[in-house]
C-alpha cells in the first residue's frame, strides 16, 4: 500500500489521531490507516446490510467512524444465545462494524432459529460458528482459540440458560466450550422473560457469575416482545451495548493499570478452642470497596481478606484467612507489589496456644476464666519497613479517641505513606455500616497534612481514595 502522509488536516483530527494511536501503540500513519480499513470496510458492510436486510436503494447510511471509541481496531468474539432479541444482535454487529471492531460471531443452535448464520455472516464479514464438532471449523480456527484470539466476548443476548450453563461450568456445545476456555474479559447483556430473569435459579447463576469476575449490561425494564408482558429483562439497546464494549475496553481509563496492589479487609478471628474466638464488628465492607475501586482503574488485586459475607469484586484476585498470623502470611507471599492498603482490623492479641478441645466449666464454681493473650504481627508495621516495601503504603487508623493525634504517631511508628484515619466510636455506626467519615494524614517532608473529607458512602470514600492514588502514581511518573 502506499504511504500516507498526514497534512493538512485539522489540528483537532491530528489531536484525536496523536492520542488514538498511543491508545493503540502504534504510529498516526498506521492509525490512519486502520481507520480508512475500517471506513473501507463499512462501505462493504452497509452494502450487505442492504442486500440482506433488503433494504430500498438510497436508504444507505452513512458510515460513522468515531475517533474516539477505545475499542475500534480491537477483535470481539460475539455469541448470540436463542431469543426473540437475537434480532437486536444483528444492529450490535453493524455498530460495532461501523466503528472499526472486528467481529467474530459463534451462534448457538437456538439463536439459529431466529436469524440465520448467512445473514449474521453478511454483516460480520466473517465466517459464522455454531458446531463444536465441526471438523472443518476445528482444523479452521479451533474453539480454544476461538476463547483466546479476542480482546473481549460479548454474549447477547445471554439466555437464562446459557448463564445457567456458565455458571455450572457445562461445555456441551461451541458456545458454552468457548465460553468456559475463555481467559478474556466477558460481558455477558441478558434478555427473556421477567419471571425467566427473577426465578431464583437465574439470581443464584448471575451472581455467581458476577462473582467470577464476569460483566453485565441490562437487562432493562419494560413491554417484552410476547403480548401483554412486561417487566425487567429486556435486552439492553444495542448503542447501550456499544458503550459498555467500549469502556470495558479502555485503556485510557485504565490509569493503574500494570501495577500490582495488595489489601486486606475484614476481621481476624483469633482461636479461643475449637468453637470459640477472638474477633471484632468489622464488616469488610470498606476494604472491599477499596479492591473493587482499584481493580476497576486497572491494577492487579489481591484481596487478603479475613472472614466477611461479601462476594469477591469482580477482577479481583481473593485469598480467605481467619487469623492474623495467616493474614501476615498472606501478604508476605503476594509481595512484590506497588501499592498495599491494609483496611483489615486485625486483631492485636491471640490467645498464647488454642485449646484442643472445647473448654468446659467447672461446674459449682465461680472462678474468673483468664485467657493468656499474647501479640500478632502488626502487618501494616511490617510493610511500612519492608526491604520490599510497596511504592505507596496505605493504612487505617479507627480510633474512638483522640483521632489525630493517634493517626499521627501511627503514620510515623508503622512507616506509612498515608494514613486513613476514621472514628469508629459506636455512635458514629462506621463498624459494620455503610458510611464513613476520613481524615487522611500524609507527610510532607517536614509537617504532617490532614485532609478533612466530608461524611460519604464506603463506595465513594473508596473511590476518592483511588483517585488520590492515580494522581500519586502520575506524578511520581513525571518527576522521574
Ligand atoms: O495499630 P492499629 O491496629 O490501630 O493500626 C491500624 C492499621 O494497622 C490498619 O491499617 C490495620 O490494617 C493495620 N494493622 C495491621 N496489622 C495489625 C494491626 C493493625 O496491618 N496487627
Amino acid at each position: 500500500m502506499a504511504s500516507i502522509t498526514i497534512r493538512n488536516i485539522d489540528e483537532k483530527a491530528k489531536q484525536a489521531l496523536r492520542e488514538r494511536a498511543a491508545r493503540n501503540g502504534n504510529s498516526m500513519e498506521e492509525q490512519a490507516r486502520l481507520l480508512l480499513d475500517a471506513a473501507a470496510q463499512n462501505d462493504k458492510m452497509d452494502e450487505a446490510q442492504f442486500v440482506s436486510t433488503g433494504y430500498e436503494a438510497g436508504s444507505r447510511s452513512t458510515a460513522i467512524i468515531d475517533p474516539y471509541y477505545p475499542a475500534s481496531g480491537k477483535r470481539i468474539l460475539m455469541i448470540i444465545s436463542g431469543g426473540i432479541a437475537a434480532y437486536k444482535s444483528l444492529d450490535l454487529i453493524r455498530r460495532l462494524k461501523e466503528r472499526g471492531v472486528s467481529v467474530r460471531v459463534i451462534m448457538t443452535k437456538a439463536a439459529t432459529e431466529f436469524i440465520t448464520p448467512l445473514l449474521v455472516g453478511a454483516l460480520s464479514h466473517d465466517k459464522v460458528f455454531c458446531d463444536l464438532f465441526s471438523r472443518e471449523d476445528e482444523q479452521d480456527v479451533g474453539h480454544i482459540a476461538l476463547a483466546r484470539e479476542a480482546d473481549l466476548i460479548v454474549v447477547a443476548p445471554a439466555t437464562a440458560n446459557l448463564m445457567a450453563k456458565m455458571a455450572g461450568g457445562l461445555a456441551d456445545d461451541l458456545a458454552s466450550a468457548v465460553l468456559l476456555a475463555a481467559d478474556v474479559p466477558l460481558l455477558l447483556a441478558p434478555a427473556m422473560n421477567p419471571a425467566m430473569w427473577n426465578n431464583p435459579a437465574t439470581v443464584r447463576n448471575v451472581e455467581t457469575l458476577a462473582n467470577d469476575g464476569v460483566h453485565f449490561i441490562g437487562p432493562e425494564t419494560g413491554e417484552m416482545a410476547e403480548r401483554g408482558e412486561s417487566g425487567r429483562g429486556r435486552l439492553s439497546e444495542p448503542m447501550e451495548i456499544v458503550a459498555a464494549i467500549g469502556q470495558l475496553l479502555d485503556d485510557a481509563h485504565k490509569p493503574l493499570k500494570g501495577l500490582r496492589a495488595i489489601l486486606t479487609a475484614g476481621p481476624t478471628h483469633e482461636p479461643i478452642d475449637p468453637v470459640r474466638y477472638i474477633a471484632n464488628r468489622s464488616s469488610g465492607k470498606q476494604g472491599y470497596a477499596i479492591a473493587s475501586a482499584l481493580a476497576r482503574a486497572g491494577a492487579q488485586v489481591k484481596l487478603i481478606s479475613g472472614p466477611v459475607d461479601l462476594p469477591r469484586p469482580p477482577g479481583v484476585e481473593r485469598v480467605m484467612v481467619q487469623t492474623a498470623e495467616e493474614m501476615f502470611q498472606a501478604v508476605e507471599n503476594a509481595l512484590p507489589a506497588d501499592i498495599a492498603v491494609m483496611v483489615a482490623a486485625v486483631a492485636d492479641w491471640r490467645t498464647i496456644a488454642s485449646a484442643e478441645e472445647k473448654i468446659k466449666k467447672k461446674p459449682g464454681t465461680k472462678t474468673a476464666m483468664t485467657l493468656k493473650l499474647t501479640q500478632n504481627p502488626d502487618i501494616l508495621k511490617s510493610l511500612g519497613h519492608h526491604k520490599k516495601r510497596p511504592t505507596l503504603v496505605i493504612g487505617f487508623a479507627a480510633e474512638t479517641q483522640d483521632l489525630i493525634k493517634h493517626a499521627k504517631a501511627k503514620l510515623k511508628r508503622k512507616g506509612a505513606d498515608w494514613i486513613l484515619a476514621n472514628d469508629v466510636s459506636h455512635e458514629t455506626g462506621v463498624m459494620g455500616g455503610d458510611q464513613n467519615t476520613i481524615k487522611l494524614l500524609s507527610n510532607d517532608n517536614t509537617r504532617t497534612n490532614v485532609e478533612e473529607w466530608p461524611t460519604m458512602a464506603k463506595g465513594n470514600v473508596a473511590t476518592k481514595l483511588v483517585d488520590k492514588i492515580i494522581v500519586h502514581f502520575e506524578t511520581q511518573t513525571v518527576n522521574v
